[in-house]
């Protein structure tokens, strides 16, 4: 009999994770014998959880806000790009060590490169807005496909001045009021605030000095449509939404785990676009 594999989905709250229904549809569809759980963990008890994985019968799991910076430091083993997204989101075990990983980078770039292919042919300079873990992982993944200029502006500024710090010069901070300036002739944007996620205030700004045929994505993705992206569709250019970075971004932990490279396919986007209409 093979043994019931289990990984799970850390944060707090953990209520709105859709992880668990694409990890299920997974495991369904590949007929594997496990399963995905939620685990709401406070913060402070955050540490003893990720050190205790294998008692808690777990192989490992996806970690979400606000712990991923938490994994990152009590990792035995960092690999790939989480060293310089100094965040972690995919956990694992390797007898004894607990390995992580950043899966945001291969998630948002594996779903731009699918859904809006043209876009590195643009050569212009790239938009971020926000400074959060998201816009450090999207940072790394726009440079590392060769990006030379990235603008970036955030509402707290010295958030972005830390980044920018990280990243180096291609990064250039610019003041939150100075959105248009910054999307004079960009070639690309990326909403990594809240701002569009449902409850809370719509992103405001004004689109028409990008570049055309200019890729506008979001990664937030209840609504799956945001006000952004619905301006950016009105004004012709090519939007993105946020839900692909959720699904791609889960690949390689399952992988990990369960000892399968899932696809990401349009039934299972189906799936969760359906839960989210019906949320
Ligand atoms: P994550 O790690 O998931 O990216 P985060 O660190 O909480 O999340 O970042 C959220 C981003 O949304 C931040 O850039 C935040 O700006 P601040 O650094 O100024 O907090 C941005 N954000 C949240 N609410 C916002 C608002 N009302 N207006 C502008 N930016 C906002």
């Amino acid at each position: 009999m093979t043994a019931h594999v289990k990984a799970c989905v850390l944060g707090w709250p953990i209520t709105h994770s859709r992880s668990p229904m694409i990890h299920g549809y997974w495991l369904k569809k590949y007929g594997i014998e496990g399963s995905y759980v939620k685990e709401a963990v406070h913060p402070r008890d955050f540490p003893d959880f990720f050190k205790s994985l294998k008692n808690h019968g777990l192989v490992g799991g996806n970690i979400t806000v606000p712990h991923k910076e938490t994994a990152y430091a009590l990792a035995d083993e960092v690999r790939d790009c989480a060293k310089a997204i100094r965040a972690a989101n995919t956990i694992w075990l390797d007898g004894d060590k607990i390995c992580a990983a950043n899966t945001d980078s291969y998630g948002y770039m594996t779903h731009l490169n699918l859904s809006a292919p043209k876009w590195n042919k643009i050569d212009s300079p790239a938009v971020i807005l926000g400074a959060g873990g998201a816009a450090r992982a999207i940072i790394y993944g726009l440079m590392q496909s060769g990006v030379t200029e990235i603008r970036l502006s955030n509402r707290t500024r010295n958030r972005a001045e830390e980044l920018a710090k990280f990243f180096g010069p291609k990064v250039k901070v610019y003041d939150w009021s100075d959105n248009r300036k910054a999307l004079a002739g960009a070639g690309i944007l990326v909403n990594t605030t809240t701002l569009g996620m449902e409850g809370s205030d719509p992103l405001e700004i004004d689109l028409t000095s990008m570049k055309q045929d200019s890729v506008v994505s979001d990664i937030v993705y209840a609504p799956l449509e945001t006000p952004l992206l619905a301006q950016a569709r009105a004004s012709g250019f090519t939007p993105v939404d946020g839900l692909g970075m959720l699904l791609h971004q889960a690949v390689p932990g399952f992988e990990k785990w369960f000892g399968v490279r899932p696809e990401v396919t349009k039934e299972l986007r189906d799936l969760v676009v359906a839960d989210l209409e019906g949320a």
